[in-house]
């Protein structure tokens, strides 16, 4: 394994709304590593009107986009400076051929990916978690209008793909897709599993275990 405890290469694999984007925002800032979140970066990619409108229509309609998309994403992301000391990837991989695509990208840098963390939430907690959530469009900050509720001065976005139908089809697109992904990391002795339920910060608790190993 290189790098200290803080300093690996962490992939975070987990149902949508099983708090990867909570839980990476808050190590990442206590780590000095940054976060790679394949979905704000189509989200911002959307923002800016650059994504071809046929990720964006597969996007809002709880869709995965094609690998090739992502896999392009990360390859241009992670030779940035601050990636060298280690990086959380989140929301990436989601599939084989993008585990095997990241294997060769670090490969080819001479990197590899040091532990692989599984959030496990009951789908009925997710559920829950998904239709309640809004984001700050100006911080970025993650809120849940009932467990996290949001400052009255927040700017809030209700992301398309969080409404009642769709959040449906986002939660079975899961899990038929990353059905294969996390044998793959299981046979490979990276995977480790952590109790997605609880009080944010207990999570954060087990999830720092948890890379620590
Ligand atoms: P992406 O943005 O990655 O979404 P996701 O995986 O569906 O995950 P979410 O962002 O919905 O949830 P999260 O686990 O980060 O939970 P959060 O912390 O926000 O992907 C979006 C789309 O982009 C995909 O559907 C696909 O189209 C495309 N895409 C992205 N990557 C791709 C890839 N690799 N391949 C192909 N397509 C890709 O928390 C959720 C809510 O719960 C919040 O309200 C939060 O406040 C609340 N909460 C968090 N923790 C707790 C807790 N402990 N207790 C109670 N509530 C909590």
């Amino acid at each position: 394994m290189g790098g200290t405890s803080e300093h690996k290469i962490v992939v975070l694999v987990g149902p949508p709304g099983s708090g990867k984007g909570t839980q990476a925002k808050a190590v990442c800032e206590t780590w000095g590593i940054p976060q790679i979140s394949t979905g704000d970066m189509l989200r911002e990619a959307k923002r800016n009107k650059t994504l071809d409108p046929k990720w964006l229509a597969m996007m809002d309609a709880g869709q995965l986009v094609p690998d090739e998309a992502v896999i392009s994403l990360i390859d241009n992301r992670i030779d940035a400076e601050d990636c060298k000391p280690g990086f959380l990837l989140d929301g990436f991989p989601r599939t084989v051929p993008q585990a095997e695509a990241l294997a060769g990208l670090l490969s080819r840098r001479g990197r590899q990916v040091d532990v692989v963390v599984q959030v496990d939430v009951p789908r009925e907690d997710l559920l829950v978690r998904l239709v309640h959530r809004r984001t700050d469009k100006k911080t970025g900050k993650i809120y849940h209008l009932v467990y996290s509720p949001p400052p009255a001065d927040a700017e809030l976005e209700h992301r398309a793909d969080d409404m009642p139908d769709t959040v449906g089809k986002r939660l079975d697109a899961y899990e038929a897709m990353t059905a294969a992904l996390l044998p793959y990391y299981e046979g490979k002795g990276l995977l480790r599993r952590i109790d997605g339920v609880g009080k944010p910060d207990e999570v954060t608790a087990r999830l720092v275990a948890a890379v620590r190993g």
